[in-house]
């Protein structure tokens, strides 16, 4: 099946989909976007993507898109395209106009998306888990709104990768442990599982929400609450969520060993139910 893009309702092989090089996405960053994933033929948790997308947009004060659009585009790019297993990346710009930093009067949003097969991570990953390095965050104060101005998680994770590890977690001057560049992070100690708040400095995940709605339903006692470098070089367990790299075990950071150097019985087992969910049953 050839990969496949939408570009403003029309699909196109995605190596025929163009911009105009006005879109203010591609000139000041000035674009949401979201990426959803699919489980033997199922698009995961659709509207709760929709929902951050409407509250990503309304963030940045984007002239308002009915939902059933951006929903109805995607269920045809991924019905056209057929692919089980299917990553879908969504792009809404403020639109095009002459470069000029104040939002453009009569601009239309600009809605680009592609689909492609995702065979998720490596087995070898997710079986033995992953080093990290840690990095100060020098994103922007809102790190809650899902834009494309990604440069600071290009740039760690081109630093982790620079230095033999899988990625790079961001920590706050104050010490506190944020997330990773594209996925949350949560820590075990003598079975409780911590991860940081929802605020501005990290992004509201969707597979971190399913985390604490699986904690919830098999009694993990789940604390949102900060925590510094120090707790989590010394948790039991520590994993991070996202829909690229679904609940993946972190086993050495900086260097230093995590627990007993090996993916922990918290991350497995949620990992295991995370997946089956996806493929059987709705989002909760
Ligand atoms: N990233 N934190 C950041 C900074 C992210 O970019 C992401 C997702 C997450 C996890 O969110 P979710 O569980 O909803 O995927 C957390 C996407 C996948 C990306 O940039 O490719």
């Amino acid at each position: 099946m050839p990969e496949l893009a939408l570009v403003n309702g029309k699909i196109v092989p995605l190596d025929q989909a163009r911009v105009p090089i006005e879109d203010r996405g591609y000139q000041f960053g000035d674009a949401i976007y979201d990426v959803i994933d699919s489980y033997a033929g199922k698009l995961f948790c659709l509207d709760l993507h929709l929902d951050r997308m409407e509250r990503s947009m309304k963030a940045l004060s984007f002239p308002p898109i009915p939902r059933e659009k951006i929903r109805g585009y995607i269920v045809e790019l991924f019905e056209k395209a057929g692919i089980a297993k299917a990553g879908i990346y969504v792009q809404i710009s403020r639109g095009v106009a002459p470069r000029n930093h104040g939002f453009p009067r009569d601009a239309q949003p600009q809605i680009i998306m592609t689909i492609r097969s995702s065979s998720g991570l490596p087995l070898e990953l997710t079986e033995h888990g992953v080093k990290m390095i840690t990095v100060p965050d020098l994103r922007w104060g809102r790190c809650d709104i899902k834009t494309v101005q990604l440069l600071p998680n290009v740039l760690a994770k081109q630093q982790a990768l620079n230095a033999g590890a899988f990625d790079a977690i961001f920590i706050a001057e104050d010490g506190v442990v944020r997330e990773a560049t594209s996925s949350n992070l949560f820590i075990a100690k003598n079975g409780v599982l911590f991860t940081h708040p929802l605020t501005q400095n990290i992004l509201p995940g969707i597979s971190r929400r399913m985390v604490l709605a699986m904690c919830e339903e098999s009694g993990i006692e789940i604390v949102e609450s900060f925590f510094d470098v120090g707790r989590m070089l010394d948790a039991d367990e520590v994993f991070v969520t996202g829909t690229i790299t679904d609940i993946l075990g972190v086993v050495e950071i900086d260097g230093k060993p995590i627990g007993e150097g090996t993916v922990g019985p918290i991350c497995r087992r949620l990992n295991r139910s995370l997946v089956e969910r996806a493929e059987n049953s709705p989002c909760p």
